[in-house]
């Protein structure tokens, strides 16, 4: 089961690597895209079960999945509700032994002192344009998890003090996700600094063993966080495939033409290798 399957491309390359069937549900109207390039792949096609529609609603139809996929991890690893996603499907899902990928999720925050003057002041959570400030961006101490789920014991505390000893100048937040026994991505190598690091409008002065406590508003609401840092995604050293997936993605939700997605999700998987397996399956 492909849970937000946007292009399809995750489901495709499920099939790829021996999936016998995919139910991809997507609830958005970028579901006719996916639909489209199934259409062009007609062995592939009779291997996807396309559902539109809101996961929480017709996930049962992924009821006999062995594996779940899902690529709702957003920038900060919890704002496109992953962790309830995952959650849920374990709960429908009847295999004995269900594999989910990503299988955790853990969301750490990493004090910075920057080294020398500051170049730029900015207001506090932020983002653009701040590139100077992180040229040498001096990690104070090591990461504090502030949350972590495997999707059955869930351990997210939004509320959380830490102890440092020395300057705070900002704060990054590291998501990261474990796909499987040695597969990790996480934003603090995939995505440019400036991502995942939030200035604070004064640097604070902490003496060592202080405890500082740091209010960084991601509140979980009724339907959604509030106060969720808000991210803009280009440039970095994410995996070029894993920008290309998104570009498509962005190319059908901004109104693209079927030709441009099937075209783009065509080359994709030939430069992954994985077109003529696809083709040739029976
Ligand atoms: C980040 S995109 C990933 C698309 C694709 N799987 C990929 O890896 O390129 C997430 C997709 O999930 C869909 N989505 C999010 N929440 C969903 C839900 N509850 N039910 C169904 N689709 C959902 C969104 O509409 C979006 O198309």
């Amino acid at each position: 089961m492909d849970v937000g399957a946007g292009s399809g491309i995750l489901s495709l390359l499920a099939l790829a690597v021996g999936a016998k069937h995919v139910i991809a549900i997507e609830r958005e109207e970028v579901v006719h895209f996916t639909r489209a390039v199934l259409a062009r792949m007609p062995a592939a096609e009779k291997r996807i079960t396309v559902i539109e529609g809101d996961f929480f609603s017709v996930g049962k139809s992924g009821a006999n999945a062995q594996m779940v996929v899902s690529e709702l991890i957003g920038y900060m690893g919890f704002e496109e509700d992953i962790a309830m996603v995952m959650a849920q499907a374990r709960r429908i899902a009847m295999a004995a032994r269900l594999v989910l990928v990503p299988r955790s999720i853990r969301l750490s925050l990493i004090p910075i002192a920057f080294a020398g003057d500051l170049v730029a002041t900015t207001p506090r959570l932020s983002l653009e344009p701040l590139r100077p400030l992180y040229a040498r961006p001096t990690v104070a101490t090591m990461p504090y998890v502030l949350g972590e789920t495997d999707f059955v014991r869930h351990n997210l505390r939004w509320e959380y003090s830490v102890e440092v000893a020395q300057r705070v100048d900002a704060v990054a937040i590291v998501c990261e996700s474990q796909l499987g026994e040695e597969s990790m991505v996480s934003n603090r190598i995939s995505t440019d600094w400036p991502r995942c690091v939030f200035p604070l409008s004064e640097g604070i002065e902490v003496p060592g063993g202080a405890v500082l406590g740091i209010d960084l508003e991601l509140i979980r609401g009724k339907d959604e966080y509030e106060g969720t840092l808000s991210l803009a995604l280009n440039g970095g050293t994410r995996n070029q495939h894993e920008w290309r997936a998104s570009d498509i993605a962005g190319i059908a939700r901004e109104g693209g033409s079927v030709d441009e997605v099937v075209q783009s999700v065509t080359s994709l998987l030939q430069e992954l290798g994985v077109l003529g397996r696809l083709s040739s399956l029976i």
